[in-house]
């Protein structure tokens, strides 16, 4: 079995993490001093957000150096000093690979407007004027507004689906594609492990950028560019020039990935990623008009849509595991109740989705539970998607500042990315810090939860554990009680092991009845006759734990936001 398929990856947002030299902005050496605390987590792999130069519009995933570092993240050697750290401590390193767009300051940019018949002009997507003078076609970037931009100089407009300071490189040169596989191979020379590939699946557009349908959705021109005619055959490039001459691990960031794209990217025999990030599960709780347009959560759905993937993908090909990351509301506060039961609702989405089949992620400071930010003026945004999205909603749909508010508030991704929350007094370890830092750290910090035996961390740091000490959690995973219109009830089976997830997501408790018959296969009898070890649980006190417990399935009550990982185990 690929050693992967039983670890857990931790995500870090460099700005966010720790802050290595007292200037409000984290840093490598602050990752550097934290990586005992990562590998005391159980931590194998570190994704890292991008820490390249860059002009930082969009906080490092526009760059405008591919192989050096940031100053304010620190030098290369800094670099090399944690990947050997991260190294001797048996934590591998990933990358960001944001290699869509680059920056407008990449020298390649800044030659190619030179004009054009620049020797870079070729790297990215230029286009003549329409007929009326505006964009070449119509579609709309990611950050609110036409994804095309004027270059006065040359009279031409360039291709940007996200800030105009990311502009679109231009796959179908070959020149460029090369000068992407050197630097990916620069990297692994160096030691990295592998990449996260940043949307990777809009690198190719559709010839002739034709027009976009207009719908529903602000977004226009996707069916053009995410999963383009030449998508596969570059991956399969890749995995030629580079993935494949090392020992990697690889992530691709998907925009609406579907299910058999996933398969095409992730069966193992197809050598082209190992897994990907798909955003369906993250949507759940958006609207018609997309994320600034929130509707309700419903636990449901999201069942759903995880227990899909868990049927269609995680068998044949591999599933990336995830509720929280830098471009998503913290999931206590969107999916949880992050008031009345923020410690029980933190841990039961843990152990739903440690719970499942595929590679788990952790997002900085989900393993205490952070929660969103309580923003009440536009003053408090970083993200320039946020900044641009409450302009188009103010002058664009006429909406009050109070509703653009509160649909910022709802969805913003600043939420994820205020400073982790090491101690009370977060002025002593992230003194100014370039972003809010949430004032409930005064309760929800690292110090405090790591000296309580039952805190929201110390049931990650079990729930991680058990991946690689427990061969069920890569055995096979089959739904029960479907027909419960909340509950997320599944088991995981090998040989010797069950294990049986159950979760209350809900603020009332439920009673469920389950047919020893709905088992897996050889297992009826055993649940019938046998207790199972209560293993991990959200509202049990985690000291008295594992323990056996009587379990009768025709009769069982879950607590609000309890949940349970019961095992039986023949072994
Ligand atoms: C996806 C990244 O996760 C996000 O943070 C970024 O803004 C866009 N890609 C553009 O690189």
């Amino acid at each position: 079995m690929a050693w992967w398929k039983n670890s857990i990856v931790y995500q870090i947002y460099p700005r966010s993490f720790a802050d290595g030299n007292n200037d409000g902005v984290g840093d490598i050496p602050g990752i550097i001093e934290r990586i005992p605390y990562l590998a005391e987590l159980g931590v194998d792999v570190v994704w890292l957000s991008p820490v390249y130069r860059s002009p930082m519009d969009d906080n490092g995933y526009d760059i405008s150096d591919y192989q050096d570092i940031h100053p304010e993240f620190g030098t290369m050697q800094d670099f090399d000093r944690m990947l050997e750290t991260m190294h001797q401590y048996g934590i591998r390193l990933i990358m960001d690979l944001v290699v869509n767009h680059s920056s407008d300051e990449h020298s390649w940019f800044t030659m190619a407007r030179e004009g054009r018949d620049s020797p870079t002009r070729d790297y990215y997507i230029w286009r003549d004027p329409a007929p009326n003078g505006g964009p070449p076609n119509n579609w709309t970037s990611f950050f609110s507004g036409s994804a095309w931009e004027f270059d006065e100089s040359s009279g031409q407009y360039y291709l940007h689906l996200f800030s105009k300071k990311q502009p679109d490189l231009n796959w179908e040169n070959p020149e460029l594609r090369q000068r992407i596989w050197e630097m990916m191979r620069w990297w692994l020379d160096r030691g990295v492990d592998g990449f996260r590939m940043d949307v990777i699946n809009l690198i190719s557009k559709t010839p002739g950028l034709p027009d976009g349908v207009v719908g529903d959705s602000p977004l226009v021109g996707t069916e053009h560019y995410v999963n383009g005619p030449r998508f596969l055959e570059f991956m399969d490039e890749m995995q030629r020039e580079v993935l494949g001459k090392y020992e990697t691990i690889t992530v691709g960031e998907l925009i609406d990935g579907t299910r058999d794209r996933a398969l095409e990217l992730t069966r193992p025999e197809l050598e082209r990623l190992n897994m990907i990030f798909t955003f369906e599960h993250v949507m759940v709780d958006h609207g018609p008009r997309g994320k600034y347009d929130p509707v309700p959560f419903d636990p449901a759905r999201l069942r759903s849509v995880l227990y899909t993937w868990q049927r269609e993908v995680a068998r044949e090909g591999w599933n990336s595991l995830y509720l929280s990351n830098h471009d998503q509301p913290r999931h206590v506060s969107r999916y949880g109740n992050d008031q009345t039961y923020w410690a029980e609702s933190a841990k039961l989405w843990a152990l739903v989705l440690h719970g499942l089949r595929g590679t788990p992620y952790v997002y900085q400071g989900e393993e205490i539970g952070m929660t969103n930010y309580p923003f009440t003026s536009i003053d408090q945004f970083r993200d320039i998607e946020a900044l641009n999205a409450y302009d188009a909603m103010r002058n664009e749909y006429g909406m009050s500042d109070e509703e653009a508010l509160r649909r910022l508030n709802a969805h913003s991704r600043d939420h994820a990315r205020t400073p982790v929350q090491w101690q009370a007094d977060m002025e002593e370890v992230f003194p100014h810090p370039w972003i809010a830092v949430n004032p409930n750290a005064t309760a929800v910090n690292v110090q405090s939860q790591l000296k309580d035996s039952n805190s929201v961390w110390e049931l990650y740091r079990r729930a991680i554990g058990y991946r690689s000490e427990l061969p069920v959690l890569t055995g096979d995973w089959s739904a029960m009680a479907e027909d419960h219109p909340g509950a997320f009830v599944f088991a995981r089976s090998c040989d010797d092991q069950l294990l049986l997830v159950l979760a209350n997501p809900t603020d009332d408790a439920i009673e469920l009845d389950l047919a020893t018959g709905d088992f897996p296969s050889g297992w009826e009898q055993l649940v019938a006759e046998v207790n199972p070890r209560l293993i991990l649980s959200s509202v049990q006190d985690m000291r008295e734990l594992p323990r056996a417990v009587s379990f009768e399935p025709a009769r069982v009550v879950l607590q609000p936001w309890e949940a349970a990982w019961l095992l039986w185990d023949r072994r």
